[in-house]
């Protein structure tokens, strides 16, 4: 069944109404009252935002791989009008150096006003044409090129949306962005500028040939046997030192974006450590070595410029010199000689804006090859062809033979055999870095573990859909993310049906009802990005209280309330115990005092599962868990 996709991109507007905004202190953002009505009618005048009904499916259905091509298969009836316009537009822009022509020889020479105001008259309608269907040609093509780019924006993100989490933490985020911009906007720049001129340039030259030829075929021979070679050569170069350049400027830029990324997110920190000087040097030493990049690349790009300059000029003293003679011998007429040199120009320009056309056409390419790598990356955790939904489960969470390792090698668990009971709460133990999270991702099926099997009421993990799987669990992280929004949203994230009354009450379960009923607008209150207006131990309730509003069978906490003071958090155990009643949870724990509230612990250490039982169990038993206990109670005394 498709997820409803349209619920999330909704997300952050949803409820967060510029009345809301302004009491929160933030920044005006929305529509100002006197333009609303203005831009409901736009709104309603535009079919294609009338409605968003975006379908999710877990396993992409098409696997053709992404090139220039099939991007523009569906479109080739537009491109085709496009192409109608392009060759229209050349037609008209062309004419008037043969009317020149006309108008010399026959009008002028000859002394005939009637030629001479015919051919005003045709140069006008020709002018006229030009910007008609110049403006029909821009219009249409910027209507393609900006839906192409919003499929193609659609298709990356909802491929990005599919990718399991080990691409999150092994790319950079700041090198993902610029799929999503400067990749994208090359690829705009060639569709919308690039490919038209292309052929504009390209019709033009093959027009303008034609005409030389019938002008003065032995003209235009001297002149294609003279100028062509050294052009094509002086192209030769021009595209090989330039494929170099670019590739070195792409690497550069994606390299200075990540670490601007970087540089914002952890701003926090780079202030405590008064860091700023230290960025700036190495952030002067990126954008020096971009604008570097970017300097080569422009200055093979002026040698070229000036280069083709200095063989059109040559060319054209070359036919004023021959043609001149020509005319002098009168085998040619002044008329041609001179549509001759105006048709030369526009012979020459089309080169020289090779320069420009070849360096969009070198980065869409570029823009091409990087989306079709992103797009054929394949899930690490895929969701099996088979896959069946799990049914309502009763929450019984089978671990056999579990052996896990990241993608570095190292084993982070192994052989870990642990039969959880439905209903049952356990706690699990043990140092950091012990496995503990690694053990919760892979219940939560965030990864597949390297050997064994999980499965929740006998059914294998890997053969179930992610929907039917994730519906069912609640999962709380270490560091929860809070979505810059209202906090109801952030609640609602779970359940996005829910009222207020539902959101209310997971706000009293978590005990942040007080908190949220201080706050200037309730649960309507606008919290900033990432939840920075709460403290720690706030976003961890509200992430609780997130994570209880999807009425999950099973719950996995991963030291959800790590960050609360030892007052917030018993006060919340209550609650908690009252929540996990009827559930499976599985509570990993930094503080012994909730731990030892689980039915059954579970110690780590290095990876291994080394005890499992009751608390006075393993009390009783004076292994690792004693040991841990006894440090606890001598510190927290
Ligand atoms: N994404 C990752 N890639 C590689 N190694 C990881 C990753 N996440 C955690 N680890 C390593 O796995 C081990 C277990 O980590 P974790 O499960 O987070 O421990 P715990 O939650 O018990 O403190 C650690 O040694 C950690 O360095
Ligand atoms: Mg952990």
């Amino acid at each position: 069944m498709p997820r409803d996709m349209g619920s999330i991109g909704a997300f952050s507007g949803r409820g967060s109404g510029s009345e809301q905004s302004r009491q929160a202190g933030l920044p005006f953002s929305g529509i100002p009252p006197e333009l609303a009505k203005g831009v409901t009618g736009i709104i309603a005048r535009e079919p294609e935002d009338d409605h968003v009904d975006v379908s999710f499916e877990q396993t992409e259905k098409t696997s053709s791989p992404f090139t220039l091509r099939t991007l523009f298969t569906p479109h080739y009836p537009a491109l085709g009008l496009a192409f109608v316009l392009v060759m229209a537009q050349t037609a008209a822009m062309q004419i008037g150096p043969l009317l020149t022509q006309i108008g010399i020889d026959k009008g002028i020479v000859k002394a005939n006003v009637k030629v001479l105001v015919w051919v005003s008259l045709t140069y006008l309608f020709a002018i006229l044409l030009n910007s008609i269907t110049g403006y029909a040609r821009i219009a249409w093509t910027g209507r393609l090129g900006e839906r192409l780019m919003m499929t193609l924006r659609i298709r990356v993100f909802s491929h990005i949306q599919r990718l399991s989490l080990d691409f999150f933490t092994e790319e950079m985020s700041g090198r993902i962005m610029t799929r999503m911009t400067s990749d994208i906007e090359a690829l705009t720049n060639l569709l919308q500028d690039g490919i038209i001129n292309l052929m504009v340039q390209a019709l033009t030259m093959i027009f303008v040939i034609g005409v030389l030829f019938t002008l003065n075929a032995k003209l235009a021979i001297i002149l294609i046997t003279v100028v062509l070679p050294a052009m094509l050569i002086l192209t030769l170069w021009f595209r090989k030192v330039s494929d170099a350049g670019y590739g070195v400027v792409r690497d550069r830029i994606a390299t200075l974006l990540a670490d601007f990324q970087e540089n914002l997110n952890g701003i926090r920190v780079v202030h405590a450590f008064y860091r700023q000087k230290q960025n700036i040097t190495h952030h002067l030493r990126l954008a020096g070595e971009y604008a570097q990049a970017n300097y080569y690349t422009a200055k093979a790009g002026a040698m070229f410029d000036s280069g083709s300059t200095v063989i059109a000029v040559f060319g054209q003293a070359l036919i004023l010199l021959i043609g001149g003679n020509m005319v002098l011998k009168g085998t040619l007429t002044i008329g041609e000689l001179t549509a001759f040199l105006l048709y030369l120009t526009s012979f020459f320009a089309p080169i020289q804006q090779l320069v420009q056309l070849y360096n969009t056409y070198q980065q869409g390419q570029a823009a091409v090859t990087k989306l079709r790598d992103l797009l054929s990356l394949k899930p690490s955790v895929p969701e099996s062809q088979t896959a069946k939904d799990l049914p309502c489960i009763e929450g019984e969470i089978d671990l056999d033979g579990v052996n896990f390792s990241y993608n570095s090698g190292k084993p982070v668990l192994s052989d870990i055999h642990l039969n959880i009971r439905p209903g049952e709460t356990i706690a699990f133990v043990g140092e950091t870095g012990a496995g503990k999270s690694t053990l919760a991702k892979l219940i939560m099926r965030f990864y597949d573990p390297t050997h064994g099997r999980i499965s929740m009421d006998g059914h294998d993990l890997k053969d179930v859909t992610f929907k039917s799987l994730r519906t069912q669990l609640g999962y709380v992280p270490q560091e929860p993310f809070l979505f810059g929004g209202t906090l109801r949203d952030n609640v609602a994230f779970s359940n996005p049906e829910a009222d207020d009354d539902e959101v209310w009450e997971a706000c009293r379960a978590v005990g942040i009802e007080d908190l949220v009923k201080k706050m200037p607008n309730g649960i309507h209150t606008v919290i900033h990005e990432r939840g920075s207006s709460l403290s720690s131990g706030e976003r961890q309730l509200v992430a609780l209280a997130r994570a209880f509003l999807a009425k999950p069978r099973v719950v996995v906490l991963d030291e959800a309330t790590s960050n609360l003071d030892l007052a917030s958090e018993s006060r919340i155990e209550l609650a908690l115990d009252a929540l996990l009643q009827g559930r499976t949870a599985v509570i990993i724990a930094h503080r012994l005092n909730t731990a030892m509230r689980a039915d059954r612990i579970a110690v780590f250490d290095h990876g291994r599962l080394v005890e499992l039982g009751c608390h006075d169990e393993l009390l009783a038993n004076h292994g690792p868990y004693a040991r841990m206990y006894e440090k606890w109670i001598k510190q927290s005394h």
